[in-house]
C-alpha cells in the first residue's frame, strides 16, 4: 500500500462527520478531498495554499465528487494559519495534515521550505485539539526535501510528553521514499 494511502486510513479513524480539519498544502486537492468526505457537510476544511493555480485545481477536484462540506480556501502561506484560522476555532482542529515539496507538473521552485514550515507546526500545535492529529508527508527526493525532512523531524523530537509521535520511513525501495511524521495531542 502507498504511503498516502497509509495515511488516510490512519487519520480517518479519527475524523468523525462535524470534525474540523485543515489541509495546509492544498496542491491538487487530494487530501482536501479526503478530509472533506470524512468530516461531512456538517463539518469544515480549511485549506492553504500559496498558488492560486493549486486552489483551483482542487476546487475543481471537489466539484467533481459533489462535496457538500464547506472548505475555506485560502491563498497564503500556511506560515500564516494562526492569524488565518478564527480564533474560536483554536483548540478545535482534529486533524491537519501536511503534504511538503511542490505541486506536480508546475514550478518546481515554488516549495516548501524549512522556517516556513516550522512556523506552520508550531501554529498547527496550538490549533489542534486534544486527541487530534499533525500529519507530515515530506518528500525527500527533491533539492532541499532531505533538509526539510530532518528539520521537521528534529523538531518533532522537542515536543514535550504531551504528544505521541511516530516517525515511518519505507525500507526496501530503490527511490528517496516519503518519509511520514505522524503526531498526536493526547487527550489531557
Ligand atoms: C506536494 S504539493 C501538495 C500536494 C497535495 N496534498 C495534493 O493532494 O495534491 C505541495 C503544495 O504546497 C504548496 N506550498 C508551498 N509553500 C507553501 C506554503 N508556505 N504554504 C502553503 N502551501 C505551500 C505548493 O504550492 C504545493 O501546491
Amino acid at each position: 500500500m502507498r504511503l498516502t494511502e497509509q495515511v488516510h486510513q490512519y487519520i480517518e479513524k479519527f475524523l468523525q462527520s462535524g470534525d474540523i480539519a485543515i489541509d495546509a498544502t492544498t496542491g491538487n486537492g487530494h487530501d482536501t478531498l479526503f478530509l472533506a468526505q470524512c468530516v461531512g457537510g456538517m463539518g469544515k476544511v480549511f485549506a492553504f495554499d500559496v498558488q492560486q493555480q493549486a486552489l483551483t485545481s482542487a476546487q475543481s477536484h471537489l466539484q467533481k465528487h459533489h462535496i457538500q462540506t464547506p472548505v475555506t480556501w485560502i491563498n497564503t502561506g500556511h506560515e500564516l494559519m494562526l492569524e488565518s484560522i478564527p480564533l474560536a476555532l483554536h483548540g478545535k482542529v482534529k486533524a491537519i495534515t501536511f503534504n511538503l515539496g511542490y505541486l506536480p507538473n508546475a514550478d518546481k521552485r515554488i516549495t516548501t521550505c524549512p522556517a516556513t514550515t516550522l512556523t506552520a507546526l508550531n501554529a498547527s500545535i496550538s490549533l489542534l485539539k486534544y486527541g487530534g492529529i499533525l500529519s507530515i508527508l515530506a518528500y525527500t527526493g527533491h533539492d532541499g526535501g532531505r533538509e526539510e525532512a530532518e528539520a521537521v523531524k528534529v523538531w518533532a523530537n522537542t515536543l514535550n510528553d504531551g504528544f505521541d509521535i511516530n516517525i515511518t520511513i519505507p525500507q526496501n525501495t530503490k527511490f528517496s521514499p516519503p518519509e511520514w511524521i505522524c503526531i498526536r495531542k493526547k487527550r489531557s
